[in-house]
């Protein structure tokens, strides 16, 4: 059963909408969860009518890399405030890290983070499932028992820390080949890291910060890749940031291996450089750190070819506490929801390096493969659930932390105005955002 399946159907008309901002503006009938009829007539019946004055219309976006914070941290993310600025954010599906508190490692906690999505009825809530017991590295967390919980997990991580020992990592990806899982590695040997700050470089030099070198990620991804093809298991590289990485995973996409790998990029890691580390704001240190503009360069061009598969946020919030303090002992991390679609258009979608089809494939359709939904990341095409984003691509807007709904403000992007509002979402034929804001009436069951 879908989330919000019990939930009232209703009849949406999308007006004067553009499905991948291609050709003149269409109506668009939403009926029982799904694209009922493109080119619908101006008199059919309906429960409610979206007027989209020519914005652009892509499949609803899915991050399969969100930190939620519950259980344990809501003073940071609640699964309701994550799921908020998800939808506004323009996504319907997102996929909610382990390393909560207590670790989402055993059926019971995955089961009460997919619980509460589903009464929220605002995003499709996927949580991730620990691949260590306490993400400790050692010891397989039950993998198989989260697959078969009513969660159904697919995807496993134990982002925030790697899985370094590469005899568990091999076993995390037999196990989880059995079953159709996926293995997302935070790809950090932490031997090569050790008290580590900001990328190595000139920067952290000049700083006096000790720094995270490229290869602790490159060499896990590497021998991750291996591993993947030995196994016939399949990978996912959380959060790639060095032009290593993107140039080892063009070389291996490019053989002939068993195994599946894929790899995401977070919007910060196309955007900010190590140059902003000079103010001290903590707001800007994160894991793996902002590297140089080489390799934002590097990264943009290897989502544009397809070596990085997809976008994915790793949104993580974190209470004032954990930011607003010096740089060392502040948590790494930065809120991505609601600006990702932003960001986005920025480095790839102004500078030609993507469409509107492009965006849509890295930002939905994509993930969706990834971690095997199969009714997400579809074609804007009749007789498809209406998981649907409607993107006013003409407005631009100011980020103000305290406008966004996450209960965290750690934002890099205070004060920068970004193009493309949303609109409107609708997760499963049901509006989650109308005009911009929040629509709950109807979400949950
Ligand atoms: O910056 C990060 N923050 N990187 C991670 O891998 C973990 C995340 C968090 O949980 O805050």
């Amino acid at each position: 059963m879908t989330q919000g399946e019990n939930a009232p159907a209703s009849r949406v008309l999308l007006k004067d909408v553009r499905p991948y901002g291609e050709g003149e503006p269409v109506d668009l009938l939403v009926a029982d969860g799904r694209i009922a009829e493109i080119g619908a007539g101006p008199d059919v019946e309906v429960d409610e009518v979206v007027h989209g004055e020519g914005a652009v219309l892509l499949p609803g976006f899915v991050d399969l890399h969100t930190h939620l914070r519950e259980p344990g941290r809501e003073d940071a993310e609640t699964v309701e405030s994550g799921a908020v600025a998800a939808a506004l954010g323009g996504y319907t599906a997102v996929f909610a890290m382990a390393n909560t508190d207590p670790v989402a490692d055993n059926a019971v906690v995955v089961e009460h983070v997919w619980r509460r999505g589903r009464e929220l009825g605002l995003v499709d809530v996927h949580p991730v499932g620990a691949v260590t017991v306490g993400l400790r590295g050692t010891q397989l967390a039950e993998l198989g028992t989260m697959a078969r919980s009513a969660a159904r997990v697919r995807v496993f991580s134990d982002d925030g820390h790697c899985v370094d020992d590469p005899l568990v990592m091999r076993r995390a990806l037999e196990y989880t080949s059995a079953f159709g899982g996926v293995v997302a590695q935070h790809a950090e040997d932490p031997r090569l890291t050790v008290r580590a700050q900001a990328h190595e470089g000139a920067n952290a030099a000049r700083l006096g910060l000790t720094g995270w070198p490229a290869p602790a990620e490159e060499s896990i991804v590497a021998r991750d890749c291996m591993l993947a093809a030995h196994t016939a298991g399949a990978l996912h590289v959380c959060h790639a940031s060095s032009s290593g990485t993107a140039d080892f995973l063009r070389w291996w996409k490019a053989g002939d291996h068993a195994g599946t790998v894929s790899a995401e990029v977070t919007p910060h890691h196309l955007l900010l450089t190590d140059e902003l580390l000079a103010g001290y704001d903590p707001v800007h240190k994160v894991n793996p750190p902002l590297r140089t503009d080489d390799d934002v360069h590097a990264l943009r061009g290897a989502l544009a070819e397809g070596t990085l598969d997809c976008v994915a946020t790793d949104h993580a919030p974190h209470a004032e506490q954990d930011k607003d303090c010096e740089w060392s002992a502040a948590r790494p991390g930065m809120l991505g929801l609601q600006t990702a679609l932003g960001v986005v258009l920025r480095t790839m979608v102004e500078p030609g390096l993507l469409d509107w089809r492009g965006l849509a494939r890295v930002m939905s359709e994509r993930p969706a493969r990834i971690a095997g939904l199969t009714d997400q990341g579809r074609p804007v095409a009749e007789g498809e659930p209406a998981n649907l984003v409607l993107v006013d691509d003409e407005h631009r807007w100011t980020v103000r932390a305290a406008e966004l709904a996450s209960i965290a403000t750690n934002t890099p992007y205070e004060g920068m105005e970004l193009p493309g509002r949303v609109r409107a979402t609708l997760s499963h034929g049901r509006l989650t955002v109308r005009d911009g804001v929040v629509a709950r009436e109807g979400a949950g069951h």
